[in-house]
């Protein structure tokens, strides 16, 4: 490892050396079992004899910071412990406040395991064909190291056209490679429409209650974002506001109500679209997994002016860890994404996109959403089942024909779902309220995801849900 030591000339130079490599164990810089650069390579980068170093290694080890093994190397001492952390220099720097607003967090590594875990947005990772995706990971590794070279910010051209050939496959989109963008996830997607669409405070309009993460990301645009409602045929059309420039709609399973956009809504949509000069952007992330019913068609099929963008996302076909996704652009905006995919982070990583071409193209995505389409068909059915024979009194489940959630409301106005949820959580229940997802206030209701819970599972996970509904209703009761 290098270290950085800075010398002060005309002091002893052997206790600067000690001093310095002491204070970097000390504070933590260094950790046990770090190697320290052997003494003659230490020596040649500070422009002093190899003795000093030596010298100064001899009583750092002598006072136990560092151990020599013959013929190996000098490492920091396994027992030492960092005592006072690095010092923290005041800063005088300060965030725009909208990065520092408290009403709202970015969420942290999803990785907390729970007994039962209902949380929305998570596939089952335990079906995964790792081994599949690490040989064909691996293969492309081999192959971009030796071009090793930045690439095209669209994206990877074998990964656009296999992803143009998926669409028209699973939802009969006519597409091309050159109108796909290849991103990190919708996020990114919907980041960069938001930059290459919007002025700071045009007003984008977007579900609710619908889905905070893509809100955040219209709001760090500058955008004015509005709330507009949904019903049972998806985002009320005539609510959406006249002077909006951009609307964000999830049609084939709206996040979180799961309700399905009806023929009718679609097509008003793109009228509302036309006549006020607007964009739409649909947001396909988990119409893969649909259970019953005929597809309707996406909007993007249904466009005929060009305002429709299409974003996808292989976080639930695949894994949300891998953050790929894609959009479905107008020629006309090609130009302007691949720039603002350059702008903000080039490219993703090559061998990845590489990777999932080959996981495309093999038939191995087609394959595994078959296969997790029969698990998550079972888990769903199981849920549902459970919330109309268990939960008819308090709750009225929301159908929905796809997707990897579903919604139920609160029977009563007064419903103390936010309560229900705490109490089910001191038990190992993860669960969403829609108040949760919504941005204004809404009637109560709940949202439970079955992408990361066992079947199994599911029963014991609705029992303690229904315990804690029943001590508040006896306790209010008595
Ligand atoms: C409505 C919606 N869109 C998109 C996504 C996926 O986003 P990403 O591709 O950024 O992981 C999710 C994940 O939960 C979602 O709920």
């Amino acid at each position: 490892m290098d270290i950085h030591l800075s010398l002060i000339p005309g002091e002893p130079i052997t206790r600067q050396v000690f001093q310095q490599i002491r204070d970097a164990i000390l504070a933590g810089r260094l950790t046990a079992g770090d190697a320290l650069p052997s003494s003659r390579d230490l020596a040649a980068s500070l422009g002093v004899s190899r003795n000093t170093v030596i010298t100064a290694f001899e009583h750092l080890t002598a006072e136990g910071y560092l151990r020599a093994r013959a013929g190996v190397g000098t490492f920091v001492a396994s027992d030492v412990q960092p005592i006072n952390r690095a010092r923290k220099v005041p800063s005088a720097l300060r965030p725009l406040p909208w990065w520092e607003d408290e009403s709202w967090e970015s969420p942290r590594a999803s990785g907390t395991e729970y007994a039962f875990d209902f949380r929305t947005g998570l596939p089952d990772s335990t079906a995964f064909p790792f081994s599949t995706l690490r040989r064909l990971i691996v293969g492309e590794l081999r192959r971009t190291v030796e071009g090793g070279r930045y690439a095209d910010p669209q994206g990877e051209a074998a990964l656009r056209a296999a992803i143009a050939r998926h669409l028209a496959v699973s939802r009969g989109l006519t597409v091309g490679a050159d109108d796909v963008v290849v991103t990190n996830g919708v996020q990114q997607a919907v980041s960069l429409l938001a930059q290459v669409l919007l002025q700071p405070g045009d007003v984008a309009a977007v579900e609710d209650p619908g889905y905070p993460a893509v809100r955040r990301a219209l709001q760090a645009a500058r955008a004015d974002v509005a709330s507009v409602p949904v019903d049972t045929d998806g985002l009320v059309v005539s609510e959406l506001p006249s002077n909006a420039k951009l609307v964000y709609v999830t049609p084939a399973h709206q996040f979180p109500l799961g309700v399905r956009m009806s023929l009718a809504r679609r097509s008003a949509l793109l009228e509302w679209a036309g006549d006020n000069d607007a964009a739409v952007v649909e947001d396909d992330y988990d119409s893969d997994f649909r259970f019953a019913g005929r597809p309707l068609d996406a909007l993007h099929s249904l466009d005929r002016s060009g305002r429709v963008v299409y974003v996808g996302s292989f976080s639930k076909t695949m894994l949300p860890s891998l953050r790929l996704g894609y959009c479905v652009v107008p020629p006309g905006l090609v130009t302007a994404l691949r720039r603002a995919r350059f702008v903000a982070d080039w490219h993703g990583p090559v061998a990845l996109q590489g990777a999932l071409a080959g996981f495309i193209d093999e038939g191995r995505l087609a394959a595994h959403i078959r296969h997790m389409r029969r698990t998550y068909l079972a888990r769903r059915d199981r849920l549902a089942d459970l919330l109309d024979s268990r939960f008819d009194d308090v709750l009225m489940r929301i159908p929905s024909v796809a997707g990897l959630h579903l919604a139920a409301w609160a029977r009563s106005d007064h419903a103390d779902v936010a309560g229900w949820v705490r109490r089910a959580a001191d038990h190992g229940v993860a669960l969403a309220t829609v108040q949760d997802l919504s941005f204004e206030p809404t009637r109560p209701g709940l949202v439970f995801g079955f992408g990361a819970i066992p079947e199994e599972k599911i029963a014991g996970g609705l029992r303690v849900l229904r315990d804690a509904i029943d001590r508040r209703e006896s306790r209010v009761g008595s």
